[in-house]
């Protein structure tokens, strides 16, 4: 079995190597430029972590895990567009490198990056991965508009919040591991239970990222924070505090998310109100919950103990990470 480190080295090395066409340099540059800034590459690790549980050729999960990654960084794409965001791990975005329209049409053809390589796992299980694929694509763009209708939406409800990050962001983890069991010929249950897993990793995934948000030092975070509260963005966070904030704290909560304006003071002021409700713990608290869930998926899973160790690692970083 391979170590998580040794899995991550294989991922960047198969990036580096990944070539584009050279021209127009507009439409592909900011493709290298992002992909190869970093990134924690936990989608396509998890993918042949899942392959490695049930076969030790991880090769056959090499393509498909690209695949994933590439859709990934699609969506981080656009998405920075869409949230107005100035840096990505820790440099420029490209919208702000280039220019909207770059990153726009960029992304567009990093889409079909993501299919080309998909398109290369073994013929035998191409119609169900890519059907997988598919699903999940029109998922997440589902969870992205959801994600941005709710930044004028005032009454979204906990329920609300957890199906859009489930489309936005949890599916795709879902599917990297359920693709990955499927490369490594798991059976239809034990792929199951991988998506299982994935979904309530994922969710605890992106709660945490709510969190870091707010909370994470930019320096380790590699993105600008307070980006969700200037945007309004219905975290977990805002939520539980709209619903806890009484008099002067709710006054003052509602007049901070009708403010476009002096948006440092926004930030500081929010952040406050949510220290002063405890909405922070509340969240980890959430988070707990939703990977513990997950844990218990992967217990189910028809594999030996020590095979599943990386995944159960993986699950447990996932509430400590910081960035
Ligand atoms: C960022 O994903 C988008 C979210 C779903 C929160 P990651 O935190 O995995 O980003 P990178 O790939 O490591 O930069
Ligand atoms: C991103 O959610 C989900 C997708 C990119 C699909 P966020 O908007 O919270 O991600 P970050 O924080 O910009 O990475
Ligand atoms: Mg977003
Ligand atoms: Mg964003
Ligand atoms: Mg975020």
């Amino acid at each position: 079995m391979q170590s998580i480190s040794q899995l991550q080295v294989l991922i960047n090395e198969a990036i580096a190597d990944l070539k584009y066409p050279k021209s127009p340099k507009e439409l592909y540059d900011p493709i290298s430029y992002l992909m190869n800034l970093g990134g924690k590459r936990l989608r396509p690790v998890c993918l042949l972590m899942a392959c490695n549980l049930f076969s030790d050729n991880i090769h056959k999960g090499l393509k498909p895990a690209l695949a994933i990654e590439v859709f990934h960084n699609f969506t981080l794409m656009h998405d920075d567009i869409m949230d107005n965001a100035p840096i990505r791990r820790g440099k420029l975005t490209v919208h702000k490198k280039w220019n909207n329209n770059v990153a726009i049409l960029s992304g567009d053809v990093m889409l079909v990056e993501a299919y080309k390589l998909i398109m290369q796992v073994d013929p035998k299980i191409l119609a169900e991965v890519l059907t997988i694929f598919n699903d999940t694509a029109a998922a997440v763009c589902e969870g992205q508009q959801i994600d941005m209708n709710f930044e004028t939406i005032e009454n979204v409800s906990e329920t609300d919040y957890i199906q859009m990050i489930r489309l936005k962001t949890a599916v795709l983890l879902a599917a990297a591991l359920k693709i990955g069991a499927l490369t490594g010929g798991g059976s239809q249950n034990d792929a199951g239970l991988l998506y299982d897993f994935g979904l309530n990793i994922g969710l605890a995934f992106q709660l945490h990222d709510d969190i870091l948000d707010v909370y994470g030092d930019p320096e380790k975070f590699g993105k600008q924070t307070g980006g969700d509260i200037i945007a309004n963005k219905k975290t977990f966070l805002l939520i539980k505090a709209r619903e806890l904030a009484s008099g002067e704290t709710k006054k003052q909560l509602i007049f901070w998310i009708n403010s476009t304006e002096k948006t440092d003071e926004k930030v500081i002021a929010v952040t406050k109100i949510f220290d002063d409700l405890n909405v922070r713990q509340l969240a980890e608290f959430e988070m707990s919950k939703y990977a513990k869930k997950a844990l218990q998926s992967l217990a189910l899973v028809d594999a030996k103990d020590h095979k599943k160790n990386n995944l159960k690692t993986f699950a447990e970083d996932v509430v400590i990470r910081e960035h």
